[in-house]
């Protein structure tokens, strides 16, 4: 298997745990396993008594029901337990796709829905959107890459890097595409209940169609990336039971604390969503205020549906140089858009609490340059 290194990992890796102020974190903000107990009278005990053995490998009964009832028409046998979404993109494509088979990636995206597609050997092809046209969809340019091989198409919403959902009659067109080709329809909704108007949220694509697999996970919404849980769900059972078989060989079954925590997370998760939406939103309305007010140095599509936005970055620059200077300079980490082949972006993360002052850093920094 040939894969390429993970570029937004990799800026990550460099420099998440030193910088002092995080300004393009993908997730909304975190809490303790304390504050996680303390939700159910019981749970602190619970958990100390919980069990330490091998787990089923589909996932524990009660996380599976707990996680089906985020949705309507999904059971609990349609949903697979994974150590979050990461290796639910892992699984599904080397379970499902290989030499022979064609994939289309809607870009730019989180890198391993692009890359860990090449990784099987399959031949992929973009679905791009761009900022000169809004992040408008084209739908007439996806029908145009579908091939009499392609076996599944990935989207993203609500979208890394752009924070932009997909409109509803976007979605179903793209929902009609593949189900009237019977391509899989692979759909990353971990931004998913996020949206800054829940009368926007669209149906899980896993709903929409029968070979739909949604990707969810406790990391982005719901603040919980330490959990690692994440899952797959489809109405297909094919689908579920082959990446089944492909996770014996990856993680066999899920961390026993993580499904406990999760199961319990789950059962409050309108709190956990509550209180990350209105931080959300009191900071958008900070950023966005921000880059209206340097109109030389950005421009963007204000984001409407989770913590992250891509800004357009004016300055004839090198983007990478620009962050790399902010970061070592005033400890206030920007995402460069470099990692996602977009030079002339930057991601911006608004999800975490202490934003507000990481957002002045950020604009003592800029004066300066100035
Ligand atoms: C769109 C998207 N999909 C998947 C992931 C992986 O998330 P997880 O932490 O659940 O593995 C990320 C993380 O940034 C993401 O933004």
């Amino acid at each position: 298997m040939q894969i390429k290194p993970f570029r937004i990992e990799q800026y990550f890796g460099k420099y998440e745990f030193t910088a002092r102020y995080l300004l393009s974190s993908s997730d909304a903000e975190s809490r303790t396993i304390k504050e996680l107990l303390d939700l159910e009278p019981g749970a602190h005990e619970r958990l100390l008594e919980h069990w330490c053995g091998y787990t089923e490998s589909p996932g524990a009964p009660w996380l599976r029901e707990a996680i089906a009832a985020i949705y309507q028409q999904i059971k609990s046998g349609d949903v697979l337990v994974l150590a979050a979404a990461e290796e639910g993109i892992f699984v599904l494509y080397h379970a499902l796709v290989g030499p022979g088979d064609h994939v289309i990636v809607e870009t730019p995206c989180y890198e391993s829905g692009l890359e860990l597609a090449r990784s099987t050997g399959a031949q992929v092809s973009e679905w791009r959107r761009t900022f000169e046209s809004g992040w408008a969809h084209d739908v007439a340019a996806l029908e145009k890459l579908i091939q009499p091989n392609t076996k599944v198409i990935y989207i993203n919403t609500p979208h890394n890097p752009t924070g932009l959902l997909m409109p509803a009659p976007v979605f179903r067109q793209v929902l009609a595409l593949a189900a009237s080709r019977n391509i899989i329809l692979f759909s990353d909704e971990v931004y998913r209940e996020l949206e800054h108007d829940p009368a926007t949220r669209l149906p899980a694509a896993c709903e929409g169609y029968e070979r739909g697999v949604s990707l969810g996970s406790m990391s982005k919404t719901y603040g919980l990336p330490g959990l690692r849980l994440g899952w797959l769900a489809s109405r297909d059972p094919e689908i579920i039971r082959r990446c089944l078989e492909f996770k014996y060989y990856t993680t066999i079954c899920s961390s026993a604390p993580s499904e406990f925590l999760t199961a319990l997370a789950l059962r409050h998760r309108e709190v956990l969503v509550q209180r990350n939406l209105q931080i959300v939103l009191g900071n958008l309305r900070l950023l966005d205020a921000f880059i209206q007010q340097r109109p030389h140095w950005f421009d963007w599509v204000k984001p409407n549906a989770g913590p992250i936005g891509f800004a357009h970055f004016k300055p004839e620059r090198d983007v990478l140089g620009f962050c790399e200077e902010v970061v070592c300079d005033s400890g206030v980490l920007l995402l460069p858009g470099t990692v996602y082949e977009q030079p002339r972006h930057i991601r911006f993360g608004f999800g975490r609490k202490n934003m507000p002052e990481s957002l002045a850093q950020f604009g003592a920094c800029l004066d300066a340059h100035s």
